[in-house]
């Protein structure tokens, strides 16, 4: 199986401290709840939060909406939800790539219903070509073309989320979907 590096994992670094250290700034005598979206996003927040220097606690929440196909079903359904509620908390949920935007359009308004001080997004990558509704990061690491990608806590198939780069799945393999 051959891969095609799309973001060496330097870059990423680089990318994630930069992240950090503006969310760093803006939530500055706030305290912060990252929620991660699972399971693709666990490996960008390990490292994310390592870089914020504000008070900060964590939840998570399984959502999905793919399967193992590659194209969106546009169903979005809360597998997982949160631990504890986020009455006047500062919420930031972070993901591993927006794609149609299907799921975090979903997952923000039905966060925002309950009651939280504010409910932001940082996203590592973004697949600004695809979007069906409109959502945007307010934190974003890198935008990408359209082509499907792994590592770096992202699948296919629950394959490849341990490679420690973003690569571009190869054709062969897509196409055997
Ligand atoms: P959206 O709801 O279409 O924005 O889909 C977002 C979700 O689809 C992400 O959290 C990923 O799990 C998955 N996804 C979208 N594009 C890719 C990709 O290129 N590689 C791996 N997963 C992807």
């Amino acid at each position: 199986m051959s891969y095609q590096p799309l973001l060496e994992e330097q870059a990423i670094r680089t990318r994630v401290r930069e992240l950090g250290k503006q969310i760093s700034v803006d939530y500055e005598g706030k305290e912060l709840l990252l929620v991660g979206i699972l399971k693709g996003a666990f490996i960008f927040m390990a490292d994310l939060i390592r870089q914020i220097e504000v008070p900060v606690t964590v939840d998570f929440v399984v959502v999905s909406s793919y399967g193992a196909s590659t194209e969106s079903s546009g169903v979005v359904r809360i597998d997982k939800d949160l631990e504890k509620g986020i009455e006047g908390k500062h919420v930031l949920i972070v993901e591993d790539i927006i794609d149609t935007g299907l799921t975090l359009n979903y997952l923000k308004h039905n966060l925002e219903t309950r009651g939280p001080a504010s409910v932001r997004i940082c996203a590592l990558l973004d697949k600004p070509s695809r979007r069906k509704v409109s959502v945007e990061a307010d934190y974003l690491g890198f935008s990408i073309a359209d082509e499907f990608v792994v590592g770096y806590g992202l699948d296919f198939a629950e394959r490849h989320r341990h490679l420690p780069y973003v690569a571009v799945l190869s054709a062969d393999e897509y196409r055997q979907s």
